[in-house]
């Protein structure tokens, strides 16, 4: 049984950019060991908004760990183990449509696998589980960070398509078109499998996607300085909405709120 010091109601996953939040009281760094290997980071754990979150940066403090080799599983896993049962995943994003511009926050809704190499799943046998994937994110987190970005004069798409690639290159030319043709709306590298793995975890989770650039598919590229400049500002969006969203969400999900929590009841096992 873990101590109480050791639990958290609300995980933070940060992204690009994102390795540390401010605001958190009562803070402590704690290292937590997996059966799937070690998390990218240590944890950290603290009160923000009154509600106990942890923090995990995705890439390690310092950008040390590619996409394609983030230990997904280790890192849900240790979420769920101090007892998380909401997820808020940041992630930098590149849009594949002319409207979601750069600086835009997007609350996806769907998302679109194209990784080709990761552990995807917490049941590699013998127990055996297929979840629902059709509709991946928690619904009520999704509305309030909408909620928490408009609130905050922000505004966030509150829909859209994550097409996550393998990376870590970017897309071809091409493959940016072909993107598009699919109906994708942004693109990553970060959220598969880290959604499924909530999801078999039975976590509320939902992303909060930061626009850095057009992708290729764009005649009007932005440049290096661009991209940073906004990555910073996004940043600084990201944070509040955190620290706004964290306090409104209820102590404990319930299947009145979203089906996350029962995700396993519906899968075929
Ligand atoms: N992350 C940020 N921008 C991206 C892009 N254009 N493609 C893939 N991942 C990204």
């Amino acid at each position: 049984m873990l101590e109480p010091s050791e639990r958290a109601e609300i995980g933070i996953i940060g992204g690009s950019g994102l390795y540390s939040l401010e605001g958190i009281e009562d803070v402590r760094e704690i290292k937590v060991h997996t059966p799937y290997g070690e998390p990218s980071d240590n944890l950290v754990l603290g009160s923000l908004g009154g509600r106990s979150v942890a923090f995990l940066p995705r890439h390690g403090r310092g950008h040390r760990i590619p996409p394609h080799r983030v230990n997904y599983r280790a890192n849900v896993w240790a979420l769920r183990s101090l007892g998380v049962s909401w997820v808020i995943s940041v992630s930098a994003v590149g849009s594949l449509v002319e409207e979601y511009r750069p600086g835009d926050l997007v609350v996806p809704d769907q998302f679109i696998d194209m990784t080709k190499r990761r552990e995807y799943t917490f049941f590699e046998g013998p127990r055996v589980a297929h979840v629902s994937m059709a509709d991946p994110f928690c619904e009520h987190l999704r509305r309030e960070l909408v909620n928490s970005a408009e609130r905050l004069g922000y505004g966030a798409h509150g829909s859209g398509t994550y097409l996550c690639i393998e990376g870590p290159r970017f897309s071809t030319r091409a493959e940016s078109r072909l993107w598009r043709s699919w109906g994708a709306h942004v693109i990553g590298m970060t959220l598969v499998p880290e959604v499924n793995l909530a999801c078999e975890a039975q976590i509320c989770y939902s992303v909060l996607a930061l626009v850095t650039d057009y992708d290729v598919w764009s005649e009007t590229p932005v440049t290096a300085e661009e991209v940073t400049t906004i990555m910073e500002k996004n940043t600084e969006k990201a944070k509040s909405v955190i620290s706004d969203v964290v306090r409104r969400l209820p102590r404990s999900p319930d299947a009145s709120l979203c089906g996350c929590c029962n995700s396993l009841s519906t899968a075929v096992i």
